[in-house]
């Protein structure tokens, strides 16, 4: 099985989209308000928000008065979008990488933790300059190489010398590394390419709804950690709640999670051509 279908499979699990849909927005939510001032957001701008997931950016933006766009390729997810964000009807099923709508129809485009899902990143991003209107902004996240949110079950894995068969794919961090997001976007024609670093925490109600979230409610860590025998399984489970006793925060968890966000703008004179 390779990578694509690997993350379609998983997201489009209505299981798996329920959990996210619960649990996960804890750990995206802090970059939301910086994404949309990345692209300038104001009310009547038309904004589409790039893997939607269950609606986390997509519900924001419609209160700030956007005309708004969710587009995922799990319906799964855009059922539950639908369901949690009253008010956006433009929920659409789309893959990044070919995206169903016409050149220039938006005037901005985030995504919020989408990138490291696509098999063809650079792809998407090409994509994103594609449906912006001339003087377009977009504005990307992805999570930061320190960001121990992510990088606890990945780290206990290493510890425990356990690597999980997957299919191979784009780093879970490829983008993370100074200056990489703002060389994607020079190369899709973007001018203006700008990266920061962005910080928060998550709070979480217990080291079992953490391990819920990456074992029933996430794509690539889910895939790793059901391949392993069950009592490796069991050995990662206890190293992670050992190494999450460090962040107990009441009877809950508090982990500082951190991502780049990466904007840049479609030049006013820019066309297709200019690229080629
Ligand atoms: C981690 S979730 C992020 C969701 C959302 N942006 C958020 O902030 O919660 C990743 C989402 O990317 C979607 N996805 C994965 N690969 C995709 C692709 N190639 N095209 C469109 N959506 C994709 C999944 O269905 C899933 O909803």
């Amino acid at each position: 099985m390779g990578f694509a279908k690997l993350e379609r499979d998983a997201w489009s699990d209505p299981a798996v989209a329920s959990v996210y849909a619960e649990l996960f927005p804890t750990m995206v939510r802090f970059t939301v308000p910086a994404l949309l001032d990345g692209v300038h957001l104001g009310p009547g701008t038309r904004l589409l928000d790039l893997a939607c997931g269950p609606g986390t950016v997509t519900r924001e933006a419609h209160a700030r008065g956007a005309a708004v766009t969710g587009v995922d390729l799990s319906r799964a997810m855009l059922l539950r979008a639908r369901t949690i964000t009253l008010g956006v009807r433009d929920w659409v099923a789309g893959r990044s990488e070919k995206l169903p709508f016409r050149d220039g129809k938006f005037e901005a485009v985030v995504s919020n933790f989408g990138l490291l899902h696509f098999s063809d990143p650079r792809r998407a991003i090409a994509e994103a300059f594609r449906v912006l209107a001339p003087g377009g902004r977009v504005a990307l996240t992805i999570w930061g190489a320190n960001a121990i949110g992510l990088r606890l079950i990945p780290e206990v894995l290493e510890s425990l010398h356990l690597a999980p068969r997957l299919p191979p794919a784009p780093g879970f961090f490829a983008f993370a590394e100074t200056g990489a997001l703002r060389r994607a976007f020079e190369e899709s024609g973007f001018d203006s390419p700008s990266e920061r670093t962005v910080s928060g925490s998550a709070e979480i109600g217990s080291p079992e709804e953490y391990w819920r979230m990456f074992l029933e409610g996430s794509a690539r860590t889910r895939a790793g950690l059901l391949a392993l025998a069950t009592e490796d399984r069991e050995r990662v489970r206890a190293g992670v709640f050992e190494r999450l006793s460090e962040f107990q925060a009441g009877r809950g968890v508090r982990l500082p999670v951190t991502a780049v966000l990466g904007t840049a703008r479609r030049s006013a004179t820019s066309s297709e051509r200019e690229r080629t």
